[in-house]
């Protein structure tokens, strides 16, 4: 049913946890499944310098979160703000079609991050 990648990802995902320096968080949840992502973004000069997840959730959403912070880790934030979730749904060689919502979390949460660091750093906060 999953990938060698998704199971990859799930058991050993990249960038888990929080950054004690982040400069943008967001979180989303998925309402249906209950799921939660929290994303967190060390920003500089535009730049994704790092990125942590926390995900209370699915394997598919930690699979998805754990290859979207790979792939927005070095971008900068007009790039991450293009990462789609099909994107992250390919680099993980596809996903079952009652698991697509998991990957849509993944890039609403890098979003709510790049947005919450706009908030705090680019409106003179
Ligand atoms: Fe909802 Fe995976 S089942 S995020």
């Amino acid at each position: 049913m999953y990938s060698d990648k998704v199971m990859d990802h799930f058991n050993r995902p990249r960038n888990v946890g929080e950054l004690e320096n982040a400069n943008g968080i967001g979180t989303v949840g998925n309402a249906k499944c209950g799921d939660i992502m929290r994303m967190y973004l060390r920003v500089e000069d535009g730049v994704i310098k790092d990125v942590r997840f926390k995900t209370f959730g699915c394997g598919a959403a930690i699979a998805t979160s754990s290859m979207a912070t790979e792939m927005v880790k070095g971008k900068t934030v007009e790039e991450a703000l293009q990462l789609s979730n099909k994107a992250v749904m390919e680099a993980l060689d596809g996903l079952p079609p009652q698991k697509v919502h998991c990957s849509v979390l993944a890039e609403q949460a890098i979003r709510a991050a790049i947005e919450d660091y706009r908030k705090k750093n680019e409106q003179g906060a």
